[in-house]
This record gives structure tokens, C-alpha cells and sequence, in this order.
């Protein structure tokens, strides 16, 4: 690698060649503020903030676009450039509302943090607040135009790593502002919920909807029986909300302090990991045994149906029909756990805390409900029982580790991964590879993790050729689907996730800024703490399981039986791009 040598504030240093200054400053330990920059998501230099000072040239350059050059000598702080960036932050803040206190970002708000560090009074210039309607109308997410500060970071991740494009800037100067087209509602538009705007806007402009009232009303309700379940990527990042490195798996602690919330029941939600498991391999093999459409597309991201549903209605076909993990938790507490300990399924209350903000969206899905009935009452984010748990006053720290209820508490590691890109697949190839020829050694299918956006892997199973794809990010979703519908690729199984890195970086996932985001690989950390879940794990595969061995002989039967479509497969609904 050709290096590039430079001096900044005094201290010589050395970068890779092409890096931008900002880039390069890091290598000499140096971080240059920044706001409208976000790595991998907008690099658009409008909020010049991360102006530095060049020695021998007349104007400040920003440093998250200009490349760092052999001999350049960089200032970072001198007066200057310092003035700079508070007459930047002064008139970023002239076209905020700074309602600070009741803000979702509060504390979290990066343009709060940088006002903090320069002294900036925040009336500094005349206001000129937009008056802008709130756009709650969607069961994910809010958008207050007001707090908007133009920075585009949204609307890069909706375009750059989506390839959506749902919203954008419309309008020009004092008018300018982001919406939908056609200033529809992103209800109404064909936004996936996948909340990757929302992790990228850098203030409150854009945050999740928020159910926690109803999860309160619940809790305090004596008639109600509450359960809560969670998702496997939760246990992952819950803990960067209590002062923990982020990778750090608090599932013990997690559990325990859903309790003190006052839940009656606390399961895991890679119980139902493992019975999609058992349902999408039996699919898998009937489509591959009778020659039924394929490659089959794992269904278990909403984000990734919802996009598949608007944007190619024509390859629906190639879905798994198995719900969700979510949608199959809801629908075995509702009939089977009902059942079976006589509640009326009115009673039961049952939250699922996700990582997702598209799993506001699922629950809600008319062809999922049943007797008019949603399965899940509440979706929770990572993010509002984090919120919850500091609202109680619950010592997340000094807890002890609790495990979950019975008879949901007990799964495999082949669950656990579900969390991060790539989970789904090699959960299913370890429990076709013991079905199709008997491999119960065959564990590790290392070819299909990573962080790539899109990888491919073939293994020889039964005799079988079996190729597959993974991909994250729906832009990258987007190129796959292409090659399948060109016929330029031809795979056995796909496994799509809507987020970069699957759900430990859903949109619902604790803050990090984007000092955080733009330095460490929060797909990679976050993801280890499940692998390590699954090797510490005695139990590796789905169909090793316990439950599902209870589950199957006392009311489904067998995976794809009658009772199993019933209640844990789907259809899907063509929706419009308009
Ligand atoms: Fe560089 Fe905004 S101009 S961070």
C-alpha cells in the first residue's frame, strides 16, 4: 500500500494514498469533527464543519472530501478554523427547532454535542424555523422537518445503500426541505421501514415511532398477562445504552431486567429461529425435490418482503411463505401457549423487542392477522427497552444474569446468528446438510459470514450442487435480484437482509455517532458477540432443539404440515412504487 507523508498540527504523520484528510487524520490520532459526512452512507461536504486550515493556502478546505496530499501541513484547530465551524454551527442552528428536552435525540444528538464543544449560543442569528407538519403517520417512523438540518445524510442512506430513494431535497434555498415525493407521507410512499435514515440522521429530525405508552398501560393492567420476547441481535447491543463496549452479549442481564419491568414471562425469540429453520429447509427441499420455483428467498427481514413487494411484485413467488421469526412467536403464544395454559389469547399481551423498525410495519400486515387479531401487540426496539429499563430505574449494571422462561428458553446457536448477515443461511444449510444425506458433522459454513455486501458460496449436499447468495443492504439486494431475473445467476437460496450487517445494525438499534460509525466496523464488533453465542452453545443446529421437539410432536406435527401453514407461513401482497 503507497503511503502519502503530512504534518498536522505539528506532528508528522503518514496515510494511505487517496485518503481524504479526515481519513488521514486518524492515523495520527487526530479526529476532525464532521456532520454531514457519514461513511459508506453521504459524502456530500455542505455543513463545513470538518473544515481544517491548509499551511500556504488561502481557504479553509473541508476535510471529508479533499484527498490528503504528499507535504500537505494541516491545522485542525488554529483560531481560524475554529471561528469557522461556530459561525457554521450558528447558522445550522438559526433553521433548527431547539425543543431540546422533549427530543428523542436528546443526549444523543450530535448537533447538541458539536454546539456543546464550541461554545455556540444557539440564538446567535434570527431564527428561521420551518413550520412543518409532523409526519407520524406510518407505524415506524416520525419526521419533524423542523429539527431537519439539511445535512442529506438520510437521504444517502435511502438512496446510496438502499436504492430507494423515497425521499430526497425538494425546493430551493430558505425553502428547501426533505420529504417524500409529491410531499406525500412516507406512509403512503413506497419507504420499506427499514430505519436506516433514521440511524443516519444526525439530530431528531427523524427517530422511530414509539410504542412504549402501550407496553406502560400493559404492565399496570392486572388482567393482562405480559410476554415479552426477543430478537437474538437485541442481546448484542442492549448494552452499549448501559455504559458496555459495544459486542458485548447482556442476554442474561437482558432478561433479568424485562422482569423488573414487570413482565409476567420473558422468552427468546430464537426459539422461533429455529422453528423457521425447521419450516424454510423442509421448504427449501420440496422446492429442490419437485422442482418448484427457485432459488428460494429467505422471508424473515420485513424490510426485504416489504421491498420486494413494491419493487419486483413478479419474483414474489421465490419467498419462503414462512413468517417471520416475529410473526411465528406471536402465532404460537396466541394458539399453542394459550391453549395450553388456558388464557384467552385477549389477555395475553405479547411484546417482541426487535432491532428492526420494519417490524412496527409486519405486525401490523392484514393477511398476517387472525380473527381480526394482531399476533404481536407491541414491537419494541432495542432502543425503547433500553429507554424503558432507564425510565424504571433499573440498575442494568449490578444485575445478575437470569435465563429465559420455559419452555421457550432453550435454543441453539444456529439461532443466535439469525442476528447478522449471513445467519439465516448457514443456519439452513446445517439442518438441510443432516436432512438431505445425514452430514451432522458439517457446522460451519464460514463462505456465507462477513460483512460483504454480497457474498456466494457452493457446497455439494446429498449429492446435490448447492449454490447460494447472501446479501445486505437493499441496494445490494437490488443487484442480486437483477442477476436472477436476467438469468445471469442461478442460485439455490438467497438470504437478504434489509440492513448493512443484517439486524445488529437494524434501524433500531441503539445511537452510535458518527465518530463511532465512521471509525469502527459496527457490523463486524456486534456481530461476533452472536458467533461467540453460537460456538459456547452445546446445541448448534435447529433440529437439535428441545422445543422443537416438544413443539412438533404436541401441536404442529411435522415441519410443512397443515396446523405449521396454518399458522407459521404467509402470502404476500403486490404493492405499487407510487
Ligand atoms: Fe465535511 Fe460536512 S462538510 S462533514
Amino acid at each position: 500500500m503507497r503511503t502519502v507523508s503530512f504534518n498536522i498540527n505539528g506532528i508528522d504523520a503518514e496515510a494511505p494514498e487517496g485518503s481524504t484528510i479526515l481519513e488521514a487524520a486518524k492515523y495520527a490520532g487526530v479526529e476532525i469533527p464532521s456532520l454531514c459526512y457519514l461513511k459508506d452512507v453521504s459524502n456530500i461536504a455542505s455543513c463545513r464543519i470538518c473544515v481544517v486550515e491548509l499551511i500556504g493556502r488561502p481557504t479553509l478546505v473541508a476535510a471529508c472530501a479533499a484527498p490528503v496530499e504528499e507535504g500537505m501541513r494541516i491545522l485542525t484547530n488554529s483560531p481560524r478554523v475554529r471561528k469557522s465551524r461556530k459561525l457554521s454551527l450558528e447558522l445550522i442552528l438559526s433553521n433548527h427547532k431547539k425543543k431540546c428536552l422533549s427530543c428523542a435525540k436528546n443526549n444523543h444528538c450530535e448537533l447538541q454535542r458539536l454546539s456543546l464543544e464550541y461554545g455556540v449560543d444557539e440564538d446567535y442569528f434570527m431564527s428561521h424555523v420551518p413550520d412543518t407538519e409532523i409526519d407520524d403517520a406510518s407505524p415506524y417512523l416520525v419526521r419533524d422537518n423542523s429539527k431537519c438540518i439539511l445535512c442529506r445524510r438520510c437521504v444517502g442512506a435511502c438512496k446510496n445503500v438502499q436504492s430507494i430513494s423515497v425521499i430526497g431535497a425538494a425546493n430551493r434555498g430558505y425553502e428547501t426541505s426533505i420529504g417524500c415525493a409529491f410531499e406525500k407521507s412516507l406512509a403512503d410512499s413506497p419507504c420499506v421501514g427499514c430505519g436506516q435514515c433514521v440511524v443516519a440522521c444526525p439530530v431528531g429530525a427523524l427517530t422511530v415511532k414509539s410504542n412504549a405508552d402501550a407496553v406502560w398501560e400493559a404492565l399496570a393492567d392486572p388482567e393482562k398477562t405480559v410476554v415479552f420476547f426477543t430478537a437474538p441481535a437485541v442481546r448484542a447491543t442492549l448494552g452499549e445504552m448501559f455504559g458496555r463496549p459495544i459486542g458485548t452479549n447482556v442476554e442474561g442481564q437482558m432478561t433479568a431486567a424485562i422482569r423488573r419491568l414487570g413482565a409476567d414471562l420473558v422468552f427468546d425469540m430464537n426459539i422461533t429461529a429455529d422453528l423457521t429453520i425447521m419450516e424454510e429447509a423442509a421448504e427449501l427441499i420440496d422446492r429442490v425435490k419437485n422442482k418448484k420455483t427457485l432459488p428460494m428467498f429467505t422471508s424473515c427481514c420485513p424490510g426485504w418482503v416489504k421491498f420486494l413487494e413494491h419493487y419486483y411484485p413478479d419474483m414474489l413467488e421465490h419467498l419462503s411463505t414462512c413468517k417471520s421469526p416475529q410473526q411465528m412467536f406471536g402465532a404460537v403464544l396466541k394458539s399453542y401457549y394459550c391453549e395450553k395454559n388456558h388464557i384467552d389469547p385477549k389477555n395475553l399481551f405479547v411484546v417482541s423487542v426487535i432491532p428492526c423498525t420494519s417490524k412496527k410495519f409486519e405486525i401490523t400486515r392484514e393477511e398476517q392477522m387472525r380473527g381480526g387479531m394482531q399476533d404481536v401487540d407491541v414491537a419494541l426496539t432495542t432502543k425503547e427497552l433500553g429507554q424503558m429499563i432507564q425510565t424504571a430505574g433499573i440498575q442494568f449494571e449490578s444485575l445478575e444474569p437470569e435465563p429465559f422462561d420455559d419452555p421457550f428458553g432453550v435454543s441453539t446457536g444456529a439461532a443466535v446468528i439469525f442476528g447478522a448477515t449471513g445467519g439465516v443461511m448457514e443456519a439452513a444449510l446445517r439442518t438441510a446438510a443432516y436432512h438431505l444425506d445425514g452430514q451432522s458433522e458439517l457446522v460451519e459454513f464460514q463462505d456465507v459470514r462477513g460483512t460483504d455486501g454480497i457474498r456466494e458460496a457452493s457446497y455439494f449436499i446429498g449429492g446435490v450442487e448447492v449454490n447460494v447468495a447472501v446479501a445486505s443492504g437493499l441496494a445490494n439486494a437490488r443487484k442480486v435480484v437483477e442477476m436472477i431475473r436476467s438469468g445471469e445467476k442461478d442460485y439455490t437460496m438467497v438470504e437478504i437482509m434489509a440492513c448493512p450487517g443484517g439486524c445488529i445494525n437494524g434501524g433500531g438499534q441503539p445511537d452510535q455517532p458518527d465518530k463511532v460509525r465512521n471509525t469502527v466496523d459496527l457490523k463486524a464488533v456486534r456481530a461476533k458477540a452472536l458467533y461467540d453465542s453460537d460456538v459456547s452453545n452445546t446445541l448448534r443446529k435447529s433440529h437439535e432443539s428441545p422445543v422443537m421437539e416438544l413443539l412438533y410432536s404436541e401441536y404442529f406435527d411435522q415441519p410443512n404440515s397443515h396446523k405449521a401453514h396454518e399458522l407459521l407461513h404467509t402470502n404476500y401482497v403486490e404493492r405499487g412504487q407510487f
